[in-house]
């Protein structure tokens, strides 16, 4: 039977997509890399995606083809691998099991499966291109018969400052401008770069810009592992002369300084390359054009001083047209000079490059002074301002930016602290002028100009939103706007600090991946965004950064050396893992991170757990819970610490839980034990020292007793009352409002929901009084603030854009209100649990998350006193539908009683909800 069904396919790493057959297939999942050049791992993971118009599509088997022909492939001929048919019902994460995979050399596959509806056509073809696969690949060129075995780039640069690079405490630098010429020297056949530019680098052929990224590579810690990034660029090449121009900016390698605490702050050199340019010409042979002291460079161009926290200094009178084409009279410039390697492992960069993701018109304009503005974009973002002028040269137009104004109209900038967050242009004079700096970023709504000749008008300036090159993979909506618009903020907060790692802010001086900021958040990310990668990545860094002893840092990179071993900053690795296993059924995760855990979790207990197994060590406490009302916070730095034991404690116990679900999925009995019979001796060490005759665990603080209730820590008996009390805190004490902070937050929603109170959490998240998510917007916020009053409380530690506190909110959207959830055993929403709460108070929701299986949809709405529930449940996976009422009878799909429709069993009953097993496809429910 031949049905129409079809694919779409992907090289884990590797973007692509497509439609063929019968069905035409749009709004796919590119869950893979924009970028397929330049995979360096030995078997890389396949990956697609089934669009079928039948319910119920269950994949049995596939066939992978692999050729390095793409004729060879369209004649379904894998020379390299062809995998035959395998009996299986994956479709991600499928691992390459072909032939060994050479270096620079480009892959062409495609897939055909079969199903319980029938057979797909082959797909159409995709691509990865393997890369450099290690260390010795940049150095030991092979060139034809040619014995230049060390053939290959060298480290370049200038390690030292020049006389116009200033001050060297306030690490700012000149740009370091590299140019080279070649000659090809026969037809080519392909073409790719490989570059690793430190800190930052922007990569020219023939005067043409490489790559539509920005800010790139992403940052690591040098010492451990560097990222190159790879180009096809056989198009930008032409017969004869050619230049290649690369400008180096400091990034985090020349990184940027916090004088009051240098001693904490890694820094690892001065701007360096290492550059090789791979040629393979038709006639079979091969060229190598690289980094040496053939190049040459120069400090003298129009980036008079860049850094990430300070901002950039452009003299357009310094510019020197042709730079990075041929021809161009480097006479004067300076030879290349080898720098020492950076220390750390080549690797390809497997998750994004920064981006220009979206423009932004000014709202309005005012005058402050003189010749000052004020530009207002009306939404606080990442990323910078560009601007058009004409004007005289040497004229000066200075930039200052920052997030919101002071009440006299003057921009508010102490909230910055010494980031001083500017740009300076100076005009050439020839001509209209644009001009966006290379090598640094802001966190504003508002920015200053001053100097600008002529008028200041909008159409000559515009924002850049600049974040990571990742998609949007989920929508929500409900029926009530306040919902809605803090959705809005949190995405633009979210998407704004993916810096290719994910930081705490913006805009002051720190934007560090500060790991405390992004536990059970993370879940709520992943539905919006593809930020699976990032998270990888980052994983890999806490890996990297992790002593000998088993320590594990707060900050990861640890560019700010903080181990101050508590539970919950670096704990953090456990939850994300987590959110990668069951998002994206990404297992690796587990595996690769169990080991770094295990170790951690034996340190934190050999060091500071108590003989009667309480975890005596915290370093944050409930972070930045609000003051009890607005007036006590006033003016008051947030910047206190408040251990609590009985935080780490809960944790601790948590973690024992889940290291022994992974320890039993990789069949580690030993462990599974070790850290069953661990747990239970913390639970009943934790009830012992923290439960009140009462009814309320330490102090009865909304998260003393949030913890213990989520992780399941309570005795049957107790629970109840527990419960009660935090009701009572919400209720009562703090009249429908949370009194959480960074820990707290991340519990909340859910344990409300889990204990049948989902409308107190729609209450809680439905307030516009302090302290509330809507009392930030009512206060003008359109990111989330870093604190409940950050409107009234000291500048010093007060960003506007933190992430931090939505804590498990928009995993409350998600699982909660569209009841959209991975199943525990089937993760990478293989099987979804699907139980909304259809909650008192909304009357409509409708969301969406475009899973690595598929497009999930669940939308729901009242109408005449009954639900109306629309399912989107993608191919090859399947759902358990949770229906609250009572009969069989009360249900209706798709206008006919439930019991008639084939593809749904009947489960059973539980706790008042009818469960269903649904499989594949779209439905319509009505109750
Ligand atoms: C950062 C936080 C971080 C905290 C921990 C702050 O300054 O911005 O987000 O988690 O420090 O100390």
């Amino acid at each position: 039977m031949r049905k129409s069904i079809s694919i779409t396919i992907s090289v884990l790493l590797v973007g692509f997509r497509f439609a063929f057959g019968q069905i035409s297939v749009s709004n796919l999942r590119c869950e893979l890399l924009v970028n397929p050049i330049g995979v360096d791992k030995e078997y890389p993971n396949l990956s697609w995606e089934i669009k079928s118009s039948y319910r119920n599509t269950q994949q049995t088997t596939y066939r992978i083809l692999v050729s390095e022909s793409k004729n060879n492939l369209m004649a379904d001929k894998g020379e390299i691998w062809d995998s035959g048919k395998i009996a299986s019902d994956s479709t991600v994460f499928v691992s390459y099991k072909g032939n060994k995979l050479k270096k620079d050399t480009r892959y062409y596959w495609k897939v055909k499966i079969w199903t319980n509806k029938g057979e797909s056509s082959w797909s159409e073809t995709a691509y990865w291109h393997q890369g450099l696969m290690n260390y010795k690949d940049w150095a030991a060129t092979q060139v034809g018969e040619m014995p230049f075995k060390d053939w290959g780039g060298r480290w370049i640069g200038f390690d030292r400052m020049f006389p116009w690079d200033g001050n060297q405490s306030e690490n700012r630098l000149s740009a370091r401008y590299f140019r080279k010429e070649f000659k090809p020297s026969g037809k080519i056949k392909s073409a790719t770069a490989y570059i690793i530019g430190l800190g930052l680098y922007e990569l020219y052929i023939n005067g043409e810009k490489i790559g539509n990224h920005v800010l790139a590579p992403i940052p690591t810690d040098y010492t451990k592992n560097v990222k190159y990034n790879a180009f096809d660029v056989k198009d930008k090449l032409k017969e004869g002369a050619n230049a290649i121009g690369v400008v180096l900016g400091n990034g985090r390698y020349y990184t940027m300084r916090q004088l009051h605490q240098e001693y904490k702050i890694k820094t690892f050199g001065f701007p360096k390359l290492l550059f090789n340019l791979i040629l393979k010409y038709e006639d079979g042979t091969e060229a190598v054009v690289f980094s040496d002291d053939s190049w040459k460079g120069t400090a003298d161009g129009p980036i008079r001083s860049n850094n990430e926290y300070d901002g950039e200094i452009y003299d357009a009178t310094k510019e020197m047209p042709g730079w990075n084409k041929t021809g161009f009279d480097d006479s004067k410039w300076l030879k290349a000079e080898f720098v020492q390697e950076p220390g750390g492992n080549y690797e390809a960069q497997l998750s994004e490059n920064m981006k220009v993701m979206d423009s932004i018109a000014p709202v309005s304009i005012s005058k402050i002074s003189g010749d000052r503005y004020i530009i207002d974009f009306g939404q606080n973002l990442t990323g910078w301002v560009k601007f058009s002028v004409q004007g005289k040269k040497g004229e000066q137009i200075k930039l200052r930016y920052a997030e919101s104004l002071e009440s006299n109209g003057e921009l508010s900038v102490a909230n910055l602290r010494d980031a001083k967050a500017q740009a300076l242009y100076i005009l050439k004079g020839s001509g209209k002028e644009s001009w966006k700096p290379s090598f640094t970023y802001y966190g504003f709504r508002y920015v200053e100009v001053s100097g600008y000749p002529g008028k200041v008008a909008k159409e000559n300036f515009v924002a850049k939103m600049v974040y990571d090159d990742i998609r949007t993979v989920g929508s929500f909506e409900s029926s009530n706007a306040l919902l809605n618009q803090i959705y809005k903020n949190v995405w633009w907060g979210t998407a704004g600090n993916y810096k290719g790692m994910p930081v705490d802010c913006p805009q002051r001086n720190e934007r560090q991946p500060w790991l405390g900021d992004r536990g059970i958040g993370t879940i709520g990310e992943n539905f919006m965004f593809d930020n699976a990668r990032i998270y990888k990545k980052l994983l890999n860094d806490i890996k990297l950064a992790q002593k000998t002893d088993g320590s594990l840092p707060d900050v990861a990179p640890d560019f700010w050396r903080y181990y101050s071993d508590n539970m919950t900053w670096p704990g953090v690795m456990l939850l994300i893992t987590d959110m990668l296993y069951q998002q994206t059924g990404d297992f690796s995760a587990v595996e690769e991170t169990y080991p770094v855990m295990h170790k951690w979790l034996r340190y934190m207990k050999d060091r500071f757990m108590t003989a009667d197994h309480i975890l005596n060590k915290d370093s944050y406490g409930d972070w930045c819970a609000p003051p009890v009302t607005i007036e006590a916070g006033r003016g008051i730095s947030a910047n206190q610490k408040f251990p609590s034991p009985l935080i780490s404690t809960a944790y601790y116990y948590h973690f024992t839980n889940m290291m022994a679900n992974y320890a039993s999925l990789q069949g580690k009995g030993e462990d599974v034990l070790y850290y069953k019979d661990l747990g239970e001796k913390i639970k009943e060490a934790f009830n012992k020292a923290y439960y009140k005759e009462e009814g309320f665990y330490g102090n009865g603080e909304l998260t003393d007793n949030l913890l213990p209730l989520y992780f399941e820590m309570v005795s049957e008996k107790n629970s109840n009352q527990v419960f009660n009390c935090v009701i009572n805190t919400i209720e009562v004490k703090n009249k429908g409002h949370l009194s959480t902070g960074v820990i707290g937050t991340q519990w909340l929603m859910r344990t409300l929901t889990k204990y049948g109170r989902a409308d107190i959490a729609l209450k809680i998240a439905t307030q516009k009084t302090y302290p509330s998510w809507g009392y930030m917007l009512e206060n003008g916020a359109t990111t989330i603030w870093e604190l409940w009053n950050g409107n009234t409380a000291a500048p010093d530690m007060n960003s506007q854009n933190h992430v931090m506190m939505v804590g498990d909110l928009m995993v409350w959207y998600y699982e909660c209100l569209a009841g959209i959830q991975s199943s525990a055993t089937d993760p990478g929403f293989r099987k979804i649990t699907m139980s909304p709460e259809f909650v008192t108070g909304l009357d409509f929701v409708k969301a969406s998350h475009h899973a690595v299986t598929g497009l999930i949809k669940s939308e729901w709405k009242r109408e005449k006193g009954k639900i109306h529930w629309m399912v989107s449940i993608p191919a090859n996976s399947s759902a358990e539908i949770y229906i609250p009422t009572s009969s069989l009878k009360d249900v209706e799909e798709s206008g006919k009683s439930i019991s008639t429709i084939k593809e749904i069993e009947y489960l059973r009953n539980a706790n008042g909800k009818l469960v269903f097993k649904v499989p594949s496809g779209d439905y319509v429910f009505k109750f």
